[in-house]
């Protein structure tokens, strides 16, 4: 299987590091020139990957194609590229539906949507695969665990679950930067609430049988502090904003 990278930025960078530490054994990944600084750190690590003259050389040098670049630009991209009968394009593009992507393409070509996560680098990321074409998914599957996808509704769902990375960070920013203004040493706020969150998802996880809401409760002494800081939380429009954030991703995603 030849690899290739439309893009070689972030996500790409995640993949083709997972990919090199996997079972998977490429016979070739090629990658685009852009970013300049990370094509050729790939290119210089590792024998198999080496970076295409153009994006047209990156999809003539591949069997299996990755789209990778930012939304504002994938359709300018796509519009200069032709792709062969049969040849299969994944896109990564979230906010890019199939069938604008078809529409581009053509009726040709294989296409299937995925949303891996960075933790594809540590082979430790859930991915969704729309359609759950075999390849793809055992693609992914390498690189964590692939969840088959049969509509785009569910979908464009897990995309707007994908999207929250920057706010769980920024939650535990939130929380250490009030913490240190009050005058706790910013470093042990850091530490503090880092591992509060990483024992809490820890948690989670091995309780994949019980309901959130009863982990809430077990996590909250009736009348502690626990409770009332949900509870305010709530009452102050916290969950209804996070709600209507959520939503407006949705539109984002599922409008295109
Ligand atoms: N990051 C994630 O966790 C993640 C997860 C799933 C899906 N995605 C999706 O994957 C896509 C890429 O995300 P990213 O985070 O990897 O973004 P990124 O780091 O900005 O990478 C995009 C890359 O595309 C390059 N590029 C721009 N114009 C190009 C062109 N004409 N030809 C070839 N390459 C070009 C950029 O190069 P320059 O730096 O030189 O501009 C950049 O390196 C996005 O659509 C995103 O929604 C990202």
């Amino acid at each position: 299987m030849r690899l290739g990278f439309v893009g070689a930025g972030t996500i790409a960078r995640a993949i083709v590091e997972g990919v090199m530490s996997s079972s998977l054994r490429p016979e070739s990944i090629v990658i685009s020139r852009r970013n300049e600084d990370i094509a050729q750190q790939l290119a210089a690590k590792y024998e198999q990957v080496h970076i295409g003259s153009t994006n047209q050389a990156v999809v003539d040098d591949s069997d299996m194609v990755f789209i990778a670049v930012r939304p504002q630009v994938v359709e300018q991209v796509l519009h200069e590229l032709t792709f062969r009968q049969g040849q299969h394009v994944v896109s990564l593009v979230a906010t890019l539906s199939a069938e604008k992507l078809r529409g581009w393409l053509g009726e040709g070509v294989c296409i299937t949507q995925a949303v891996p996560l960075p933790f594809v680098e540590n082979r430790q990321s859930v991915t969704a695969v729309f359609p759950p074409n075999a390849e793809v998914m055992s693609f992914f599957d390498a690189l964590g665990t692939a969840v088959a996808v049969h509509s785009k509704a569910e979908f464009d769902l897990m995309g707007v679950a994908s999207a929250l990375m920057g706010l769980y960070f920024g939650l535990m920013e939130g929380v250490t930067d009030w913490l240190s203004d009050k005058g706790l040493p910013p470093e042990i706020s850091r530490h503090y609430v880092v591992s509060l969150f990483a024992s809490l998802s820890e948690t989670a996880t091995k309780s994949s049988d019980r309901p959130l809401s009863a982990l809430r409760r077990e996590y909250s002494t009736l009348g502690g502090i626990n409770e009332q800081l949900f509870r305010d939380f709530s009452e102050m429009g916290g969950l209804v904003a996070l709600k209507a954030a959520l939503e407006k991703i949705h539109q984002r995603i599922s409008g295109d």
